[in-house]
């Protein structure tokens, strides 16, 4: 290769589109835009780079007219089913519609902890937890490649808040961060092998995460041995010295420009090594991780592929939506009884016309387009992207078809007492509670906006029997929660959400959807009750200390004693399930078996979890495995669970190395991180490994 060539990879332009609305030579004509191309070198048969958004399917920011993709539910609804089966099937979908347009990286893989439940972007991720969140991410990103189409993990690392992404430092332990998110991503790309890594846009303790050496040298390259390529967020390559820092690959170059004053893997780049600042070496390092990346997961071959069956597509987003949605709560109200002939009330979110979506770069325009799309708008870079998307799946027309002999009326729940009036007509009122969240922005609390919580309280004063299902990205408050009769938590659903929420509803489907993140009483209970200057004007710099470092989630809600609304790994079924004759051994690990039992009277998936509970010195809590379990009425199986001994361990940064400390270990087996069932105790021996 020329040096010509090898500079030609570096960098990857963003198209016009809707966010960058200005066409750049750089591209030609006809080529199927989507968030950033790279040329190819046609001498020596290297493709383009064609780079498209993301993990909830394939994106079109107003690129391709009239081109559309399945719209698949939220992370948060794959990682709630358990099911890394499930999380490869979304994976598949997303490669095959991508490669059939021609694309050949998927943007995919979107994986930060869910640390604060602020968070704009959580609905993208997958769960608060590094086993959780590395098991369904893993399968996602092989499903993506198993289509020869490359798959990243993002955004590296602790992207946790949006607000201010470009100026937020985030600071947290070195060790703790490599029992969290960097365990997570460990554990991720050494079972997913991602093609690609992409840095986040915030910084981590002090420096860009492309300009972290720390990170990608150190820990990526460096302990854990990544042979891939690390691109840069869009915009989010401060300097050509990235490359020293480990960057491989500037993305969105464009943007750069605007934030940073100029492009960082142009000129600047091509001068610093004419300099001697940047070696040949590195330069050669850069392309070869590149092009191995592309050999290894097959981009090398011709590469559109044929057209998707859209059907069989549209069955994995229903089934995602089904297994995803957790009952939260249920005095008695579900499901509906089919058989009778109810009078019922549903109220608000939308549901005649669809099932809200988050906003932002993940944004799917699913087929037949929008149901409607309402726009938001705001502050900064993100503000044009920022809507409230409707995906055509109504829950009101699918709730009509499944209770054919129930008398439903809709009231589109504008303001409390209408909405009142609507329900005292019912014998059950069902409300519908939307949340628009998305790239950029976090919340400000977690409250329903729109005045929607004092429309919820007012028809559970005027019907005792209330249901109430959520479609947000967060958990939220819920001031109502104990004068409703059942509570279900449906994300965003996908287009074909409002089908699956009309099913369990309707008790076609048996809920199996656990928790993910944990859902807070209140902000109070969480690390951080206040962010830093929640009202910093957009583009000054701000610090969040994540000083509650690898305690994430419900690890902070058993290390501070705290009860929280509804624990992460919670989810109510129609039917009961019963664990039992838990077996433990101890080795390098710890190792677990136990029956589940179904011993209620209807088929159902049960999700039943194994925890650490305490360590040497150290109450803790800590998911060491779980198996989702499909179970008829009266039948058991055998669970079996190895820990992955970094889950044991702390890591001992002086040392470079994990340690895990001699002496008893207590574990339990679960129905959440607080419905601990079956409990026990080993020996390990103290031992060191890895780095
Ligand atoms: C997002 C990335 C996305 C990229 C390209 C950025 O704003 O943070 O997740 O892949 O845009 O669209």
């Amino acid at each position: 290769m020329t040096d010509d060539e090898r500079f030609s990879l570096l960098v990857g332009v963003m198209g016009a589109g809707e966010l960058w609305p200005v066409p750049d030579e750089r591209i030609p004509p006809g080529v199927p835009m989507s968030a950033a191309y790279v040329p190819g070198i046609p001498r020596l048969g290297v493709p383009a780079l064609l780079m498209s958004d993301a993990g909830l399917g394939v994106t079109n920011p107003g690129y391709r007219p009239g081109d559309t993709a399945t719209a698949l539910p939220a992370g948060l609804a794959l990682a709630a089913s358990f099911d890394p089966a499930l999380a490869r099937e979304a994976g598949g979908l997303i490669g095959r519609e991508a490669r059939s347009r021609g694309f050949n990286v998927q943007l995919a893989g979107a994986m930060n902890l869910a640390r604060d439940p602020r968070n704009g972007r959580n609905f993208e991720y997958v769960s608060e937890d590094p086993l959780l969140t590395a098991t369904i991410a893993a399968e996602s990103v092989k499903g993506i490649q198993h289509e020869g189409v490359i798959s990243t993990v993002k955004h590296y690392s602790l992207n946790g808040n949006e607000t201010n992404r470009h100026w937020l430092d985030a600071v947290i332990d070195p060790d703790a961060h490599r029992e969290s998110d960097l365990l997570a991503f460990e554990m991720a790309i050494e079972r997913g092998a991602p093609g690609a890594v992409m840095a986040a846009y915030n910084k981590i303790n002090g420096d860009y995460a492309a300009a972290n050496d720390v990170l990608i040298n150190g820990v990526l390259k460096g302990a854990w041995g990544y042979r891939g390529w690390v691109m840069s967020d869009w915009g989010a390559t401060p300097g050509w010295e990235c490359a020293l820092a480990g960057l491989d690959q500037e993305c969105g170059a464009q943007i750069d420009a605007l934030l940073w004053g100029s492009e960082a893997f142009g000129d600047p780049l091509r001068a610093a090594h004419a300099e001697g600042g940047l070696a040949s070496e590195r330069l050669s390092d850069m392309v070869r991780r590149i092009l191995r990346s592309m050999f290894a997961v097959g981009v090398d071959r011709a590469h559109v592929g044929p057209a998707p069956d859209m059907d069989a597509h549209n069955e994995i987003a229903l089934r995602i939506a089904r297994a995803g949605i957790v009952l939260l709560a249920n005095r008695g109200a579900l499901p509906l009884a089919p058989e009778s002939s109810p009078r019922i009330a549903v109220i608000g979110g939308y549901a005649h016309a669809g099932v809200a979506a988050g906003y932002g770069s993940a944004a799917v325009v699913p087929p037949g387009g929008y149901a409607a799309v309402v726009p938001i708008g705001g502050q900064g870079l993100e503000a044009g992207m920022r809507n409230l998307y409707l995906l055509p799946s109504s829950p009101l027309s699918e709730l009509r078809e499944r209770l054919p002999r129930a008398q439903i009326e809709f009231d589109p729940g504008l303001g409390p007492a209408e909405a009142a009036m609507a329900a005292r007509r019912a014998d059950v009122a069902i409300v519908f509670a939307v949340r628009a969240e998305g790239e950029g922005f976090d919340g400000a609390d977690l409250s329903l906006p729109w005045g929607q919580d004092a429309v919820i309280a007012a028809v559970a004063a005027a019907n005792p029997n209330t249901v109430v299902v959520l479609e947000t990205g967060n958990p939220v408050t819920m001031p109502w929660r104990n004068s409703v009769n059942a509570i279900l938590q449906a994300w965003y659903p996908g287009q074909n959400g409002g089908r699956a929420i009309a099913e369990v509803l309707a008790g076609v489907v048996n809920p199996s959807g656990r928790l993910p993140i944990t859902f807070p009483v209140d902000l109070g209970q969480t690390p951080r009750p206040e962010l830093p200057d929640p009202a910093t004007p957009w583009g000054t710099p701000t610090t969040i200390d994540y000083f509650e470092g690898a305690d994430v989630g419900y690890r902070w809600f058993a290390k501070r004693g705290l009860a929280p609304m509804f624990a992460f790994g919670h989810g109510l079924s129609y039917t009961r399930f019963e664990y039992r004759d838990l077996v433990l051994g101890a080795g390098d690990t710890i190792s677990a078996s136990f029956s589940v039992a179904n011993v209620g009277d209807r088929a159902g998936a049960d999700v039943p979890q194994l925890y650490l509970t305490s360590a040497p010195g150290e109450r803790c809590s800590r998911l060491l495995g779980f198996e989702r379990v499909e179970l008829e009425p009266g039948a058991t199986r055998r669970v079996s669970i190895e820990a992955d001994a970094r889950l044991l361990a702390h890591y001992d940064g002086g040392a470079g190395t994990w340690r895990i400390a001699p002496g008893g270990y207590t574990v339990a087996v679960g129905a959440s991180a607080v419905a601990l069932r079956l409990a026990g105790g080993v020996e390990l021996a103290g031992r060191a490994f890895g780095r």
